[in-house]
């Protein structure tokens, strides 16, 4: 296959990068494509060297499967272009994620949106909302979802590079250029990421709300989250608080999640996941589940994932591999 990577410089892309050699995805030609600035830079993909180029009128010719993980705003311009020129896009920004002809597709948890593509794009979802649905499903199946509370614990990876940038200069207290957070990250906890919309919620946080819905094919499910930057490099953690429609003994509950696919379920309260421990994995680990002592049917959980990879490229080249496998 001819696959471009487009964002192919970033915290994402050169995890793809990463990924794509890992999992030896049938590349027969890669073409990689960043912005103007990175025009030049070599990139390796397993063993193979390749000059990153900026983006051009003909750039998706030839290309069978376009990965894209430059920004919503990209996105919108190249995808349907890449589409045009014969490519599949699998996408990861936010732009086409609630689009009803655009499946929003994590493939432990709804691989038959794959079905149909419309308009020849798939999206791949928010990291936050790949493992938190990744988490739920199993308990969905088995008791019904009716209600989910959460609080995300986000690693400043989420914001690109330059998240991972502005942690390491303020612990080095070195001044640079602009951080992508509206305060302070080192030693902090930011309960803001993106915009405040007029009723308090943040860009995240109805993200959040909205694709969860979408993938697990719920669109009443009632959700309410909280997102919160931490200073962690890579990986994401979310306290996770659901409440079922059917009885559901806690021995069941923890079954349905210790035979989930991709789910590495730790029961064992000692040896809770954390995102320095899983980094660098493509599961997405879940432990403290408990049965709340006061709401019936209602669980809590804590989900950890590495948002570079489950949240993002991983998710995104094992759809790739379905779309290449037909
Ligand atoms: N980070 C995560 O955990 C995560 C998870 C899920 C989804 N995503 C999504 O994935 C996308 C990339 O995120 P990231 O974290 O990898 O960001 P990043 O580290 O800032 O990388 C952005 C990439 O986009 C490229 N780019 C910027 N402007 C461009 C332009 N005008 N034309 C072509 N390429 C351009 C950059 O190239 P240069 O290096 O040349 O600037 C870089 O390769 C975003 O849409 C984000 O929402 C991120």
């Amino acid at each position: 296959m001819h696959v471009a990577v487009l964002g192919a410089t970033g915290a994402v892309g050169r995890t793809m990068l990463e990924v794509l050699a890992e999992r030896a995805f049938p590349l027969d030609h890669l073409t990689l494509l960043a912005s103007p600035r990175s025009a030049g830079t070599r990139l390796s993909c397993g063993g193979r060297e390749v000059t990153v180029s900026a983006p051009h009128a003909r750039c998706f010719e030839g290309v069978d499967l376009a990965l894209f993980s430059a920004g919503a705003d990209r996105s919108r311009e190249w995808a349907p272009r890449a589409v045009h020129a014969g490519a599949v896009v699998v996408d990861n920004s936010s732009a086409w994620r609630m689009d009803p002809d655009v499946p929003l597709v994590v493939p432990e948890v709804n691989p038959e949106a794959l079905r149909n593509l419309p308009k020849g794009i798939v999206a791949n979802p928010n990291c936050s909302t790949i493992q938190v649905v990744v988490a739920l499903q199993p308990l969905h199946r088995a008791g019904g979802l009716e209600r989910v509370v959460l609080t995300t614990f986000q690693s400043v990876s989420g914001a690109g590079e330059s998240g991972l940038e502005a942690l390491r200069r303020e612990l080095a207290r070195s001044p640079g250029a602009e951080s992508p957070f509206t305060r302070a990250i080192a030693g902090n906890a930011l309960p803001q990421i993106g915009e405040f919309d007029d009723e308090g919620w943040t860009a995240e946080e109805r993200k959040m709300m909205a694709e969860p819905r979408k993938i697990l094919g719920l669109p009443r499910l009632r959700i309410a989250p909280t997102c919160v930057r931490v200073p962690v490099e890579v990986g994401h953690a979310v306290e996770i608080m659901l409440e079922l429609e059917r009885d559901l003994p806690r021995a069941e509950a923890a079954r349905a999640l210790a035979e989930a696919p991709g789910v590495v379920f730790v029961d064992d309260p000692d040896s809770f996941p954390t995102p320095a421990e899983i980094a660098g994995r493509d599961e997405v680990f879940v432990g403290r589940l408990r049965a709340d002592p006061g709401v019936p049917r209602a669980f809590h959980l804590w989900v950890v994932a590495d948002n570079l990879r489950k949240g993002a490229a991983t998710n995104a080249v094992q759809i790739a591999e379905r779309i290449a496998n037909g």
